[in-house]
């Protein structure tokens, strides 16, 4: 990479950083497409976001990722955001157009587009089962709605919230059937058998931990099971389905398709997608893959 005197910034603000994966993919794909930019990371304290993003405008920075536990509270200080971020309540991506900073959110679609390139899912008339209610959930369910599915259970440990949220987005898509119920096993045995997708959206499962109390077992032949945790590549409910001959869709696509959608943002280019999917995979360890299907155990 060499950075000259108009090498152009994106950042990433976020509290904690230093684990983010995003310098290595963006990088890489920086230097794959000729794009005079680099990519950094920034520990920003909630405290100090409206400094840090003004001083990004002053500076006239390409554009920025914000992560955890910014997505929200980054919306009053950009200069407009864009009609999805608004609806989904959240912004992971700003475009710096000609010193206005812009919102928008690429996690859904980012996800979409993952399920759609790696497993050929879409959602149209399928029944989806999201585990968890927070932000990452948002963002997932408002995608998932926009692709109209039948039907749709949301499972929280705190089912206010799921709730909630179904109340909050049922209008996104009026026909389909949404419903909410806890993350536990008994409960989700009657979504889980008509199910066609399942995904994670909590933490459980990040770093080897115990994954979501979720009955893969009841899950149709056809079903997917998907983790939007990356580290391990294959968590606990991955393994569980791909020992019992499911598809598994991994966490680590969501986080490309992301990235890939706000490269696209920033520069106006296509993403070299198979290069950031090689950086990602370099930078976990892990040799590239060598062919397209994750349900294949490494
Ligand atoms: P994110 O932005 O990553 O989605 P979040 O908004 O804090 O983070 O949401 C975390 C989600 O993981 C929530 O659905 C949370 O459940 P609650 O709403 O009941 O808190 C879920 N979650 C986190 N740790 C959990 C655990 N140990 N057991 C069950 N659910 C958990």
């Amino acid at each position: 990479m060499k950075i000259t005197g108009s090498t152009r910034t994106v950042a990433i603000f976020g509290h904690p950083i230093a684990h983010t994966m995003s310098p290595v993919i963006q990088n890489a794909a920086f230097r794959e497409a000729g794009v005079d930019g680099v990519y950094l990371a920034f520990h920003v304290l909630p405290e100090n976001l409206a400094e840090a993003v003004a001083g990004a405008r002053a500076m006239g920075f390409m554009g920025l990722n914000i992560t955890v536990p910014h997505k929200v509270a980054v919306m009053e200080h950009l200069d407009s955001v864009d009609e999805g971020a608004r609806a989904i309540g959240a912004v992971n991506t700003v475009v710096n157009r000609d010193g206005r900073l812009v919102g928008y959110n690429t996690d859904g679609a980012g996800y979409l587009s993952s399920l759609a390139t790696e497993m050929g899912f879409t959602p149209r008339g399928k029944n989806v089962v999201i585990l968890g209610a927070g932000g990452a959930a948002r963002a997932i369910l408002h995608a998932v709605l926009a692709g109209e599915p039948a039907s749709v259970v949301i499972a929280n440990r705190t089912v206010k919230k799921a709730s909630d949220l179904a109340d909050e987005f049922s209008s996104v898509a009026p026909d389909a059937t949404v419903d909410v119920c806890s993350l536990d096993a008994k409960a989700l045995s009657g979504p889980a058998s008509g199910a066609d997708l399942v995904v994670n959206t909590t933490s459980m499962g990040m770093d080897g931990s115990p994954g979501p109390d979720f009955p893969v077992d009841s899950m149709p032949e056809y079903g997917i099971v998907s983790d939007i945790v990356y580290k391990p590549l294959e968590t606990e409910i991955l393994g569980k389905a791909l020992d019992r001959g499911l598809r598994a869709h991994r966490g680590l696509g969501m986080l490309i398709h992301q990235g890939a959608l706000g490269f696209r943002l920033w520069t106006g280019k296509d993403a070299p997608v198979e290069t950031m999917k090689n950086a990602a995979m370099k930078a976990l360890g892990l040799a590239a893959p060598e062919e397209e299907h994750p349900e294949v155990r490494e």
